[in-house]
């Protein structure tokens, strides 16, 4: 029936009307907060373009998880930055690599805590690419082995869930077979299913240091103007054995975490990755918007889009004022 028997501002009155109303609601539950472990002790280095973010020492990533914990957000994500880098990567499947290291910390304090682990290589390259280099291109069959043997040592550390960012064909599989190998059929795998070639990543680049030396990521990473190569993507992912979806990043691409959560079954995770948080940052430091609203406007967008979780750089923050 139209005006004036129906007004839809009947509804929307007052608060007690509008929470009965509300389709979305953002707990600290959805959250999980990507944290960058480096070497030392009691080291805290701000990342200048992620206000708010450190690269953290093993000591004080406890510090900061113990506040996930009172905060009830389920997870961290763990990013690590080596004390050196190389062709291989190695650092990124050292026994006592700096992720190794700080999730065996993180699970004998906090043993409730789900750890998250991002596998992948271009923190750990001298050339910056998420797999090993062949001349001019990265070699996508060599690479596996090398985030099968990543995968393995952090569930060794304690991972209770291993996450592959690098985008080369295949690796899920060879990752779940490798940890089945291990004994290891009980850690989850979260593929970067959807991760899109993004200019949104920079202020993540500097804080890890792991801009490509040469060339890009096109080769690897999807191309910011499909859709329906997302879903191949996610379709042959739950092929291989993914049991979360993320699509990354997730402002830029409300469309796609919709037509994911539409086509699969799978819980969704999308990333609101670092460029994501810097232009919120940066616009509240220059007081040309409402960081604090502007935050809760787009995680809840995030969620309404069809996220079950989403990983951000805001968890801490959004949970102290979710918590009230
Ligand atoms: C590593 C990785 C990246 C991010 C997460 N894992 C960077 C990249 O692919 O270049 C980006 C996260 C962010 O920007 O917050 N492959
Ligand atoms: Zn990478």
């Amino acid at each position: 029936m139209p005006f004036p028997y129906q007004r839809l501002r009947r509804l929307r009155q007052n608060e007690g009307f509008r929470r009965l109303v509300r389709e979305t609601v953002l707990t600290p539950s959805d959250l999980i907060l990507p944290l960058f472990a480096i070497g030392g002790t009691n080291v805290k280095n701000p990342i200048e373009s992620m206000p708010g973010q450190y690269q953290l020492s093993p000591d004080n990533i406890v510090k900061t998880a113990r506040q996930v914990v009172e905060l009830g957000i389920p997870a961290v994500i763990l990013f690590g930055i080596p004390d050196g880098k190389d062709a291989t990567g190695s650092g990124a499947y050292a026994t006592d690599g700096i992720v190794q290291q700080s999730v065996t910390l993180i699970k004998e304090t906090l043993p409730d805590l789900l750890v998250i682990t991002d596998v992948c290589l271009c923190e750990y390259t001298d050339h910056g690419h998420c797999g090993v280099v062949a001349g001019q291109t990265v070699d996508n069959d060599a690479t596996l082995a090398l985030l099968a043997k990543t995968a393995v040592s952090h569930a060794r550390a304690g991972a209770d869930m291993v996450a592959p960012s690098d985008m080369m064909d295949g690796r899920v599989a060879a990752i779940r077979n490798a940890l089945d190998d291990d004994g290891f059929k009980h850690t989850p795998i979260m593929a970067y299913a959807a991760k899109y070639c993004s200019s949104y990543y920079g202020p993540f680049r500097s804080a890890v240091d792991s801009a490509p030396k040469f060339g890009d990521r096109r080769t690897y990473q999807m191309d910011p103007a499909n859709s329906d190569e997302a879903l191949r993507e996610v379709a042959l992912d739950i092929e291989e054995g993914a049991d979360i979806i993320m699509v990354k990043p997730a402002l830029a691409f409300l469309d796609i975490i919709r037509r994911v959560r539409e086509t699969v079954d799978l819980p969704v995770a999308a990333y609101n990755v670092s460029g994501e948080y810097a232009m919120i940052k940066a616009a509240d430091q220059l007081g040309w918007l409402d960081g604090r609203q502007v935050m809760l406007e787009t995680l809840t967008a995030i969620k309404r889009a069809g996220a079950d979780m989403i990983l951000t750089y805001f968890a801490l923050e959004a949970a102290t004022i979710l918590n009230g």
